[in-house]
């Protein structure tokens, strides 16, 4: 049983209808800027090894991992069965909403690194999805929790819309911890904006992200 960290009231979002209707039609758009994605990139590459198992959860399309890097298996998940088709760096995919059922269809210890991309603000149960992500990760392995500062602002339960970034760190942070995973790393920066507006000091979207590693068995 998950620890509870939110309150019933942080987990109420504006439109509380069904989240698969909301995304049945595929959306072939890219949620977050090109300076947000080309950090998240290197991110990837700095911090999961090649050959690794990874989970790409909340996914769409797109997985933002480095092009040139194999992984041994990059398994996907999400609410769309098109986009996740689309996805090319998926080998396998499975549709779940993590807001009516949070037990993920994986064997204990079996994934290197979960990624989880402008995902986390939609969950309505993160202390249970993050309780589950510790069954599944392999000692020394990671979860990377990245996002911005954007949101479908209807979908996100009130604990998101009413934080400010800040916050949403250390939300994260919270909940992971007390599913029993060590203190996360916390990455708070600015991007700067593709192109000549980046030269004259245009920001692009803010990056954020946590990152938490299972310890050694
Ligand atoms: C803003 S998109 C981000 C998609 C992708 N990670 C990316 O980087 O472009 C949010 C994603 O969260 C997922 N999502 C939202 N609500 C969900 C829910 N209740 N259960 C499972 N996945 C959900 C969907 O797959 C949706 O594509």
């Amino acid at each position: 049983m998950a620890v509870a960290v939110l309150s019933d009231a942080e987990r109420r979002k504006l439109d509380d209808g069904d989240d698969a209707l909301f995304y049945a039609e595929p959306r072939f758009v890219q949620h977050l800027d090109a300076a947000f994605r080309s950090r998240l990139t290197a991110l990837y590459r700095e911090r999961i090894p090649p050959c690794a198992v990874v989970l790409d959860l909340m996914s769409s399309w797109v997985s933002h991992l480095p092009e040139d890097v194999h992984y041994q298996d990059v398994i996907g998940h999400g609410l769309n069965e098109q986009e996740l088709q689309a996805n090319p760096r998926l080998d396998r995919h499975w549709l779940q909403n993590l807001n009516t059922d949070q037990r993920l269809p994986l064997e204990d210890a079996s994934v290197d690194a979960v990624l989880m991309v402008a995902g986390w603000q939609y969950l309505q149960y993160p202390e249970a999805v993050a309780e589950e992500l510790l069954r599944v990760v392999r000692p020394r392995g990671q979860v990377i929790v990245a996002f911005s500062n954007r949101m479908f602002f209807v979908k996100a339960p009130q604990v998101w819309t009413d934080g400010s970034d800040r916050d949403h760190l250390t939300t994260v942070a919270r909940v992971l911890m007390a599913q029993g995973w060590p203190r996360p790393e916390l990455i708070a920066e600015d991007t700067r904006a593709p192109g000549p507006l980046g030269w004259i000091g245009a920001k692009g979207d803010p990056f954020f992200a946590v990152i938490a590693t299972r310890p050694a068995a």
